[in-house]
């Protein structure tokens, strides 16, 4: 291993190991303070996973970076395992952040949908796929935001994200948008969409916490 790259496996193992918790949530405010704001390894680590998410769902480009999330109103929760000899190892992420989006229904009504909370990226690496550990990535978004798998909005998810929501929240019927986020039938509690404002529901405050 050349110097240069040797320095930048130290910096991402030295970022790895500040992940103490199962799940990590890191936003603009959480990397200005330590220990992440220190941490030279932590955009290659970070944004590694955010290229391993690309490629799993056949993207061009990362959805997840770094420096998109010092720059926005989005949170990353990242989900770490310990490895047999000890180390860290963040093997997850899962991003999620306020849209306005226009939803309309099947009799082509529709809604504006002010600060909705959307998940924008979510990704497990494949040798720990099918585990588990995703269902528990998203269930600690869910607890730390008081949210509900329906009162989100789903940008193009992938056929294993429908799968997943189908499987742990019995998500499955939804009217297919231009837009491509998928909003379920639950969000509007069973009732016809006819109103053409936001409802209560969508204009849930969100509740960023800190850093675990
Ligand atoms: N094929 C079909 N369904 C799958 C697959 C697969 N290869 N992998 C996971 N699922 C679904 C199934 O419902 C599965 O249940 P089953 O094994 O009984 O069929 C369930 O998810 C498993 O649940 P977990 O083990 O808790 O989930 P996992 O740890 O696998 O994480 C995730 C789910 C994040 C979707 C993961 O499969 C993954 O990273 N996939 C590749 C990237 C991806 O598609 N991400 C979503 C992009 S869309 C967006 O982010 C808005």
């Amino acid at each position: 291993m050349r110097a240069n790259e040797k320095w930048r496996a130290e910096g991402v193992a030295a970022a790895a190991a500040q992940f103490k918790e199962e799940v990590t949530i890191l936003d603009a405010a959480a990397l200005k303070r330590s220990p992440w704001a220190q941490l030279r390894g932590l955009d290659d680590l970070i944004d590694g996973l955010g290229r391993a998410s690309a490629a799993a769902q056949g993207l061009k480009a990362a959805v997840t970076t770094l420096s998109h999330l010092r720059a926005g109103d989005q949170r990353l929760y990242v989900y770490t395992t310990v490895e047999p000899d000890g180390s860290r190892a963040p093997i997850g992420l899962l991003k999620v952040g306020p849209k306005t989006l226009y939803h309309w229904d099947a009799t082509g009504n529709h809604r504006c949908l002010p600060n909705q909370l959307c998940v924008l990226d979510f990704y497990v690496a494949e040798r720990a796929q099918r585990q588990g550990v995703g269902a528990r990535l998203f269930a600690a978004f869910l607890a730390a935001e008081s949210a509900a798998a329906a009162a989100v909005a789903y940008d193009r998810p992938s056929p294993k994200l429908l799968a997943f929501l189908r499987k742990h929240y019995g998500l499955a019927r939804y009217t297919p948008q231009r837009n491509n986020y998928v909003i379920y039938e639950e969000f509007f509690g069973g009732a016809k969409c006819g109103a053409k404002n936001g409802d209560a529901l969508a204009r849930r405050p969100l509740t960023s916490r800190g850093v675990h």
